[in-house]
């Protein structure tokens, strides 16, 4: 093996916030952290699968934009539900593969393996909705290059936790599934949310959920509560050659 794969970094639910008395105060360093330990991977791009800050503030969008600049490869950004896409989307005016208004989804077409990112955040709601303006948007992202290998992300995990998230999880995941299977050019779907690393799968690809940088959840599969577990700031790391596949590592920093 000679060439370089490429590596596409992930990191999820950044949970940024400037609040005093935040669930999540020390986001921010944790999200430093991350970005320092990626930067010796030498990433290709960095795709960050929403809650990127914790109220949606636009003060808090300032801060989240002071770190970004530190970060060691171009960043892409989706939504999550702690977001508010409107003040996301003024915040980060220069990034301009985000459509100007929401739902903000949006595609990455000059990267080896292409990326179709679907926004199916919904003000005001802690689930996810994904509905049939998304698959049809989607489908038709989908269609446009049945050739390339394609990383679909979305914020939501389209799979059952059995744990207290699928209580918000994705309504509207048959529909999601629906048009998965139409695209067998989809090698991995990747999502956040769920503050830790998950396995599933949906039709022919397998999902895999980011851990989050800013504070991991411990799952309890006997009632509503469990505490937050005193894990490190995660990551994903995404490596890809075409003809070899993709490989993607759960890392810590
Ligand atoms: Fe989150």
């Amino acid at each position: 093996m000679t060439d370089r794969p490429f590596l596409l970094a992930q990191i999820s639910d950044l949970h940024v916030t400037d609040r005093p008395g935040a669930k999540t105060p020390d986001a921010a360093a944790r999200l430093q952290r991350v970005l320092g330990a990626l930067a010796a991977h030498r990433p290709d791009a960095i795709l960050a699968t929403g809650d990127l800050v914790d109220e949606g503030s636009a003060s808090e969008y300032a801060l989240l934009r002071e770190i970004l600049a530190d970060a060691p490869a171009p960043v892409f950004l989706l939504p999550g539900n702690h977001d508010d896409a409107s003040a996301l989307r003024r915040a980060f005016l220069e990034h301009a593969y985000l459509p100007e208004q929401p739902p903000l989804c949006f595609t990455l077409e000059h990267l080896p393996l292409r990326v179709v990112a679907v926004d199916q955040t919904f003000p005001g709601l802690e689930g996810g909705l994904f509905m049939p303006e998304h698959a049809e948007w989607m489908h038709a992202a989908l269609s446009a290059d049945p050739a390339t290998p394609t990383i679909v992300a979305l914020h939501h995990p389209p799979f059952l936790m059995h744990t207290r998230f699928d209580e918000v999880g994705l309504d509207g995941a048959d529909l999601f599934t629906a048009v998965i299977e139409r695209h067998p050019q989809v090698r991995r779907i990747v999502c956040g949310h769920v503050h830790r690393a998950v396995i599933g799968r949906v039709a022919h690809a397998d999902v895999m959920t980011c851990p989050s940088t800013a504070q991991a959840f411990t799952p309890n599969f006997d009632d509503e509560s469990a505490p937050a577990a005193d894990d490190p700031p995660g990551y994903l790391l995404h490596a890809w050659r075409p003809r070899a596949g993709l490989a993607t590592f759960v890392m810590s920093a």
